[in-house]
């Protein structure tokens, strides 16, 4: 734990140092002007001597993201970006390099590239104020991503859990089986290395992400410390931003996440679902038998998800919802649900329609302007990375 020891060389530091230290653990709480994130503070954290901030965040193409993605991280990317004050520098990107860890359709990665971008831009990321741009088009982050190799301990990522789930094998499961061993990729193994040069060629301060990417967040300021312990205080150790709209849950299952992978259509609503589709989705949610509304969120998940999730756009308590709504019926609540979340999709859905039917090229140029910003700004980290390491 001595980080910062100060043996970078001389004469590039453009960058800002990140000279003293502070010790602290628990939940600290950071407000931006219309909210209040919750990040986890546990390990030595270098800070930045002023108050510039560098916001990092990646989404992999996946498909049309869906409420649980938009409501979990997209939104807030809109909030910090449209609250940002001066000083403050955004970065959006399209992990496709991560989507790699597990196989890819080519023809159907390259739709879903461009339809995550759109997206991004649909939701109302705006390129005058982010930079957004895919992670391959940018290679320091493949360059950082190797070298953080060098410092990443084995030890630590065969405890991490998504190559586990990713594989269905229980969170419990070590390296010493040899099934286990041939069945795994050392991409997927090293995925949260790819995701800590992510923040780090960055020099990322703020991480905002949903509640499952909490230990990814741990490990990137693990391997900070461990890398500006060995060659000097290259990267500043970033904190994660933890969305307050923590679980979106299946409509159809409502004690599993709302995902893109449940055979149910209908256990999901797309950013792109039609006002039709939202109201079919909503009404046929599972519920229970029970015709009163209360929030019960162990013993009536699927009451309470919906309770949730109109809390999330009317931004009042689930308690509160489930007092307003006590003498109506579940069926109020629903037609409720389904016209908030038709309304606040409408904008979005139109603005993807029209971006994805644009023959002029501009989601090309607005990438490829990111691209160009994005590489820039990586570039000055490994000049100061490679000067450290004798490269
Ligand atoms: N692992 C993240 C997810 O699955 C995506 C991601 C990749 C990311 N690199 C990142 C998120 C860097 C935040 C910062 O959601």
């Amino acid at each position: 734990m001595h980080a910062n020891i100060g043996r970078c060389g001389q004469g590039l530091t453009k960058i800002p140092r990140f000279g003293s230290n502070c010790l602290r653990s628990g939940f600290v709480y950071w407000q931006s002007n219309s909210h209040c994130f919750r990040r986890w503070s546990s390990f030595q954290t270098p800070r930045s001597p002023d108050t510039t901030r560098t916001i990092f965040s990646g989404i992999q193409p996946t498909g049309v993201p869906h409420l649980g993605n938009y409501l979990g991280a997209l939104r807030e990317w809109v909030r910090l970006q449209n609250d940002t004050t001066e000083g403050t520098t955004l970065y959006f990107s399209i992990v496709d390099l991560h989507a790699l860890t597990v196989p890819q359709e080519s023809a159907q990665l390259r739709r879903w590239r461009k339809e995550a971008f759109a997206t991004l831009l649909a939701v109302g990321l705006d390129p005058s104020r982010s930079t957004i741009f895919y992670q391959s088009s940018v290679q320091a982050h493949a360059e950082l991503f190797w070298i953080l190799c060098t410092v990443a301990s084995m030890g630590y990522l065969s405890r991490m859990t998504q190559w586990k789930s990713k594989l269905q094998l229980p969170d419990d499961t070590t390296l010493d089986n040899s099934a286990t061993r041939s069945r795994l990729r050392l991409g997927l193994f090293a995925y949260p290395v790819l995701q800590a040069a992510d923040i780090l060629v960055h020099r990322a301060t703020h991480v905002p992400v949903g509640e499952d990417q909490k230990q990814h967040l741990e490990f990137s300021r693990n391997i900070a410390n461990s890398f500006n312990h060995i060659y000097g205080s290259v990267f500043p150790s970033p904190e994660a931003l933890i969305s307050p709209a923590k679980r979106v849950m299946s409509l159809k299952e409502p004690t599993l996440k709302m995902s893109k992978s449940h055979v149910d259509e209908r256990s999901r609503i797309l950013l792109t679902d039609s006002p039709d589709e939202i109201h079919k989705k909503i009404k046929a949610a599972l519920t229970d038998s029970d015709t009163m509304i209360t929030y019960d969120p162990i013993r009536r998940p699927g009451v309470s998800n919906l309770l949730e999730l109109l809390g999330h756009f009317e931004g009042k308590s689930c308690q509160d919802l489930a007092l307003e709504f006590q003498s109506t019926s579940l069926r109020a609540l629903k037609e409720n649900l389904a016209s908030y979340i038709s309304n606040h999709l409408r904008p979005i859905r139109d603005k993807y329609i029209s971006l994805m039917d644009d023959k002029t090229g501009y989601l090309d140029d607005v990438s490829e302007q990111g691209a160009r910003a994005a590489r820039a700004n990586a570039e000055l980290t490994m000049r100061q990375v490679r000067e450290v390491m004798g490269l």
